[in-house]
């Protein structure tokens, strides 16, 4: 199946997101070498700078068949890649896609993975038409269940040894918004300003 819909770049306050490019590999290798970013994540770390580039190279193939969303996230004020951002596993049928994100040690707690995560809620439920956006995440990550909390996503349950991941089976958390849920949170906002 093919589908037309590109990777749009995603201009906020502090951040960008864009669609990432090979000459990224040097800054992504810089924190996917990292294994505390790296320890609940299902992608292995990386060990060379090639391990990014292969890494790149995948998503950018996805990109020229058009079924996949991931996005760089670029610091505004130094046009550093801090991260990355990503709709996957998307089905048009149910109308449904998981997020996922990682971003470098040194801009974790400063509320770039909510702002990011909140931007690409609102691509996937205004662009990609989706009903429900859900993620996993590993029950030790307490850093990520809260940005899902925060960008107002429920918990719906705790699946168990859900997958094997790196040699082990993970016990992970679910998490999801719908739709109607994610417009009720944009006409509160818009009606708390
Ligand atoms: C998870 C991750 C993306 C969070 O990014 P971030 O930009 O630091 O997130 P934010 O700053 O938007 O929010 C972090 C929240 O977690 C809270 N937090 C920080 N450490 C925490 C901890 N040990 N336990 C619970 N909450 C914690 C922060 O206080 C903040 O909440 P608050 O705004 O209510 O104070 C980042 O830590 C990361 O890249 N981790 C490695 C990759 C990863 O685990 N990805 C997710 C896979 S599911």
């Amino acid at each position: 199946m093919t589908f037309s819909i590109v990777v749009p770049q995603i201009v906020l306050s502090n951040i960008t997101m864009r669609p990432l490019e090979l000459a990224d590999s040097h800054q992504m290798f810089d924190y996917a070498s990292d294994p505390e970013v790296t320890r609940h994540v299902t992608w292995e770390t990386h060990h060379t700078e090639d391990d990014s580039l292969i890494f790149l190279r995948d998503i950018i193939h996805g990109y020229e068949r058009g079924d996949t969303f991931v996005w760089g996230i670029i610091w505004n004020d130094t046009n550093a890649l801090v991260g990355t951002i990503a709709l996957h596993h998307w089905s048009p049928k149910d109308q449904v896609a998981e997020l996922g994100y990682a971003l470098g040690r040194r801009y974790w707690g400063n509320g770039i993975a909510t702002m990011a995560a909140g931007a690409i809620l609102d691509f996937g439920f205004s662009s990609l038409n989706l009903n429900r956006i859900y993620a996993l995440c590993h029950i030790q990550n307490a850093r990520s269940a809260r940005v899902l909390e925060k960008i107002g996503m429920q918990k719906e349950g705790e699946l168990r040894e859900y997958y094997k991941v790196k040699g082990d089976l993970w016990t992970v958390w679910i998490y999801a918004i719908l739709a109607r849920d994610w417009n009720v949170r944009l006409l509160n906002s818009k009606l708390s300003l």
